[in-house]
C-alpha cells in the first residue's frame, strides 16, 4: 500500500505575510496521514522551513537547473536546494515547459540533477487539450517519462511522478477519476517496464483538484495523491485535500 502524497504548488503567489498565516493554518489543521509537502517560490523558501520546524510537513521549489553550479545566472542549483534542506522539487511543470521551452531531455536533466543531490523530483507529465482531442495522450505523457527514465536508469525508482493534464489547470476542468486513472494506469505500466520498485513509486494527479473531487480522485488504484495548484493556497482547502488522501 503506498502512503498518498498531497504537495501544494504554490506557483508564483505569496508574500511573507500570507505565508506565514497559511503555513500556521496548515501546521494546526495536520498532522493527516499522509506525506504532505509544500513547493514554495525560491525566495520563500527559508522562513518555510522555519515556520514547518517540528512538523512532518515537507517543502520543496518549484524547479532547479540542470547544473551543479557556474556562471547562469538567475538560476538554482539541486545543491542549494539540498542545503537549505529540500525534500522535493517539481521539474517539468507544464508552464516551464510551455513558458520557458524546456524540452523533455532539459527536464530528465533536472530531474537527474535532484536525485543526485537527495532531493526527489516531482516529475510532470501531461497532454494539451489539442493532444487530447488527437488522439495523443497516451503518445505525449509517454515521450515526456521515457526521457526521463532513460536518463535516471537505474534511479528511475526514485522519483516522484505527476500527471497533470494541461486542459485541467486551472481552468476548473479536471478529468475524471477514470480518465485519470487510465493514463495513470498507462504510466505505471511504462515505470513496470523500467523498474523493479514501480509498485512503490507514487504518481500524482494535477489539474483542478479540489477539495470536493479530491477524496474521488484518490480512491483510484494507480492515483496515490495529487500536486495541488489554486486550492493550496487556502489553508481549509489544502486541509481537506490532506484529509481526503489520509484514508
Ligand atoms: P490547479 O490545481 O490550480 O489546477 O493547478 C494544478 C497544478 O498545476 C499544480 O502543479
Amino acid at each position: 500500500m503506498r502512503k498518498k502524497l498531497v504537495v501544494g504548488n504554490w506557483k508564483m503567489h505569496g508574500s511573507r505575510a500570507a505565508n506565514a498565516q497559511l503555513l500556521a493554518g496548515l501546521k494546526e489543521a495536520g498532522p493527516w496521514n499522509a506525506d504532505v509537502a509544500v513547493c514554495v517560490p525560491f525566495p520563500y523558501i527559508a522562513e518555510t522551513a522555519l515556520a514547518l520546524t517540528g512538523t512532518v510537513i515537507a517543502y520543496g521549489a518549484q524547479d532547479c537547473s540542470s547544473h551543479e553550479q557556474g556562471a547562469y545566472t538567475g538560476e538554482v542549483s539541486s545543491v542549494m536546494l539540498q542545503d537549505i534542506g529540500c525534500r522535493y522539487v517539481i521539474v517539468g511543470h507544464s508552464e516551464r515547459r510551455a513558458y520557458h521551452a524546456e524540452s523533455d531531455q532539459l527536464v530528465a536533466d533536472k530531474a537527474k540533477a535532484a536525485l543526485a543531490h537527495g532531493v526527489t523530483p516531482i516529475v510532470c507529465v501531461g497532454e494539451t487539450r489539442a493532444e487530447r482531442e488527437a488522439g495523443q495522450t497516451e503518445a505525449v505523457v509517454k515521450r515526456q517519462l521515457a526521457a526521463v527514465i532513460h536518463t535516471l536508469g537505474h534511479c528511475t525508482g526514485e522519483m516522484v511522478v505527476a500527471y497533470e493534464p494541461v486542459w485541467a489547470i486551472g481552468t476548473g476542468l479536471t478529468a475524471t477519476p477514470a480518465e485519470a486513472q487510465a493514463v495513470h494506469a498507462v504510466l505505471r505500466a511504462q515505470l513496470h517496464a523500467a523498474t523493479d520498485r514501480s509498485g512503490a513509486m507514487r504518481i500524482l494527479y494535477g489539474g483542478s483538484v479540489k477539495a470536493d473531487n479530491a477524496a474521488e480522485l484518490f480512491s483510484q488504484p494507480d492515483i496515490d495523491g495529487g500536486l495541488i495548484g489554486g486550492a493550496s493556497l487556502k489553508v481549509a482547502d489544502f486541509a481537506a485535500i490532506c484529509r481526503a488522501a489520509a484514508h
